[in-house]
């Protein structure tokens, strides 16, 4: 059920890292990118795919996890991304106008798609790209847009309703449980007409 897949389908920031993703797995998550909606049907997403052990390192080392866990430094050694998906965009060819909608579906498949497999992953955005650059060879033609990192998910992730003072940030309890506060249905739809 898609609704499962959905709530299920949490950011996630501790794996463990000594089961392998293969590329095969990932080579699937991207067939269900390939399927994706793209404005003008340009389809300018290209991915990097990684389950090499040092190369993970180095993109580790290029990421920011977590901002609103100011104490948490990102997960330690033994539970970090045991995979990872590059997200790019080639440059070369015509001018993409919607690329950041592109990306968002293509993301959103490749994470359902994770989920659907007993993985889980999370989207960063916060990535030091000349590093990531340098660490995967990565040529000028292509944007830097995003990195998803998978994995068995070792941690649970809870959707709790966003409380009275209106707090959006997530935190984590004295057992290590991640919260993640949603707004309500009725905060988000504006009309029903
Ligand atoms: C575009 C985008 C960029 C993100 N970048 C990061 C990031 O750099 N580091 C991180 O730990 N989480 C990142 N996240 C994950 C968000 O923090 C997460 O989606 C949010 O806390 C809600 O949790 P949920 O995905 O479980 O609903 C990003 C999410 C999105 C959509």
């Amino acid at each position: 059920m898609l609704d499962r897949l959905a709530l299920n389908n949490r950011s996630y920031r501790r794996f463990f890292e000594e089961e392998p993703v293969d590329l095969a797995t990932l080579r699937e998550l991207v067939a269900l990118a390939r399927l994706a909606a793209s404005a003008r049907n340009l389809q300018p997403l290209r991915y990097i795919l990684c389950t090499d052990r040092h190369t993970n390192a180095a993109i580790f080392a290029t990421l920011a996890w977590a901002g609103y866990l100011k104490e948490w430094p990102g997960p330690a050694e033994g539970e970090r991304p045991a995979a990872y998906i590059v997200v790019l965009s080639d440059t070369a060819g015509a001018v993409p106008t919607y690329v950041g909608i592109d990306q968002g579906l293509a993301m959103q498949n490749i994470l359902l798609g994770a989920v659907e497999r007993g993985l889980g992953g999370c989207i960063l955005g916060s990535i030091q790209r000349g590093r990531l650059r340098e660490v995967l060879a990565i040529e000028d033609r292509y944007e830097i847009l995003a990195v998803l990192a998978l994995g068995r998910p070792r941690e649970t992730v809870v959707v709790d309703p966003v409380g009275p003072d209106g707090d959006i940030k997530y935190w984590r309890d004295a057992d290590r449980v991640h919260h993640v506060p949603k707004r309500s249905l009725d905060e988000l739809i504006v009309a029903e007409v």
